[in-house]
């Protein structure tokens, strides 16, 4: 099928469903329950409320394509901070990273996380694994970061301009352009446009091109939505003014952009490892518009989600919402994953 009708005819379902969501799905109220968890009845992301599926499905024919998975370990993450980022801003995404391979523990320790944690949601992405049996790496570390703080390629960047922003940074040698381990997350501020950001996508992931930056890294890139789409990708910390009555969640960390992109940081995180070179774990029958393990779950955070709902997640004291715990103390709320044996999404704040 030639790709302008596939586009055409993704379009349609999206505007109908978008439609039939701002149509149908106006009221949002609080659902408690007594186990502390309660299951805010917020409608859907019209744009990609396409993609959502409630609980398990045999209809979802993900497929593993022969290509490489990250199985090695560690995965070595190198951040790249683009733009103007100020420490507060910094440190819930830093913890969010550190926070993959923290151990669970059952009480409050230095250097470990409650359960339901962010290494437990890993947990389902490391199911995946190559043909040669081997599982996506569990140990995921930090292993450089750098600040690109002078907007080296502008404040609005391009899918092929992103790849000189780690061109640049590899060749300043910060970090080593690291092909067996490494993926590089640029990340940009709220300041910073990006070709599609908000219209389209709210992150991606791809790898690089030898002829652009000397090697082929898997990399991804966030943008802090906070001032251009907080409704559109750090949904449900805020919500498009279609949808009247509607309250927004209040984010773990208070800030909006830099909580939504823990979720897209995390979405994009899951693809890449099971799916660094677009040629390993995917569903659908066009590798250039590939629906990926993250894909299959956007929106969906909680048991009892779908069809327009986020799930049951938790509120901590001061009414901010949550879904898994990080080290440091941290809550951040993250969109579950399509689990291989299950058939459905799943996360660790699944209700039994
Ligand atoms: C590794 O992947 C296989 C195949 O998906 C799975 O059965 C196994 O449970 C995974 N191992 C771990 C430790 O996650």
């Amino acid at each position: 099928m030639p790709p302008s009708l596939t586009t055409l005819l993704l379009l349609l379902s999206l505007s109908v469903s978008a439609l039939l969501a701002s149509a149908a799905q106006k009221i949002e109220t609080l659902r408690t329950t007594s186990n502390g968890h309660f299951n805010p009845q917020l409608p859907p992301r019209a744009f990609t409320s396409s993609k959502k599926f409630e609980g398990s499905s045999e209809f979802i024919n993900l497929k593993y394509h022969m290509g490489p998975v990250l199985s090695n370990a560690p995965i070595n993450i190198y951040l790249i901070w683009y733009g103007s980022w100020p420490k507060p801003k910094q440190a819930p995404i830093r913890d969010f990273l550190l926070s993959f391979s923290a151990p669970t523990s059952a009480t409050p320790r230095r250097g470990k996380a409650l359960s339901p944690s962010v290494e437990q949601w890993w947990r389902t992405v490391s199911l995946y694994a190559d043909q040669t049996n081997a599982n996506v790496s569990k140990s995921i570390i930090v292993a450089g970061e750098y600040s690109d703080s002078k907007y080296s390629h502008g404040k609005a960047l391009t899918r092929l301009t992103v790849q000189q922003v780690i061109a640049s940074a590899v060749q300043l040698a910060p970090f080593p352009a690291d092909h067996k381990h490494g993926i590089y997350l640029v990340l940009t501020s709220d300041d910073v446009a990006m070709q599609d950001f908000c219209r389209a996508v709210c992150g991606f992931h791809y790898f690089t091109f030898p002829s652009m930056v000397g090697y082929t890294l898997p990399y991804a890139w966030i943008g802090d939505s906070g001032k251009q789409c907080p409704e559109v990708c750090a949904y449900p910390f805020a919500i498009p003014s279609y949808m009247t009555g509607a309250r927004a969640l209040r984010a773990p960390n208070d800030d909006a952009g830099v909580d939504g992109m823990v979720s897209v940081i995390a979405h994009e995180l899951a693809e890449l490892a099971t799916n660094p070179l677009v040629n390993a774990w995917y569903a659908g029958e066009d590798p250039t518009a590939p629906t990926e393990i993250a894909d299959l779950c956007e929106g969906l955070y909680g048991s009892g989600g779908g069809g327009g709902y986020i799930g049951q997640v938790m509120l901590d004291r001061k009414g901010r919402t949550f879904n898994v715990n990080g080290i440091n103390g941290r809550r951040f709320l993250v969109q579950w994953v399509w689990n291989p044996f299950l058939k459905a999404c799943s996360g660790p704040n699944a209700l039994d």
